[in-house]
């Protein structure tokens, strides 16, 4: 049996917010140049979208994470198996995530990341979500905040799967 899926967030609403999300960004860093950093895999949808409304001169890069744990939820314990190849000193770098759950991946990139001494160091995401939320982290850029639920589509995926689905929606797990 398949599991259930509910549709949250429609394409429509997402190609909306995105734009919200750009206009900002590109008033933010009008007449700068920036670097985004993706983190793989789930951004690639999100990146491929975002990176065609901005009107800076933007690079892009990616990383890899690795949390050992449950499949669903993060430990703590991360380890990079795929690190970025530009060089970020003095750059203005805005990592760019699907969805932040306890916060502990995204904690520990940018600790890796400020070591490279970037001039700034901002990060935008997708997905914010809430209820699991071990550690505070200024979220410069959000697109959505949902309490809870296990999400997946336009790049989400649970066990490298449902990716491929325009909408974002709620699976039962
Ligand atoms: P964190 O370290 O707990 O913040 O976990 C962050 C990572 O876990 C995200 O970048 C996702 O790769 C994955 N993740 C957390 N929640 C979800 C979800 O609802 N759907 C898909 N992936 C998720
Ligand atoms: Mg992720």
């Amino acid at each position: 049996m398949p599991s259930a899926i509910r549709p949250v967030i429609t394409r429509e609403q997402i190609q909306v917010r995105l734009r919200e999300l750009a206009a900002r960004i590109n008033r933010d860093y009008a007449g700068q140049e920036i670097i985004l950093i993706g983190v793989l895999k789930g951004v690639f949808i999100f990146l491929a979208d975002l990176i065609r409304l901005l009107t800076m001169p933007v690079r892009v890069d990616f990383v890899r994470l690795r949390s050992y744990g449950e499949s669903s939820t993060s430990s703590g314990r991360v380890v990079i198996t795929l690190d970025a190849e530009l060089p970020l000193q003095d750059r203005n770098v805005l990592v760019v995530e699907d969805i932040i759950d306890s916060g502990l991946t995204l904690d520990f990139l940018l600790q890796h990341l400020r070591k490279q001494g970037p001039r700034s160091l901002k990060v935008c995401c997708l997905t914010d979500k809430r209820e699991r939320r071990a550690i505070a982290i200024p979220l410069d850029y959000v697109g959505f905040t949902v309490e809870k639920g296990f999400l997946v589509g336009y790049g989400l995926d649970y066990a490298e799967n449902h990716r491929q689905y325009p909408d974002i929606s709620e699976l039962d797990v």
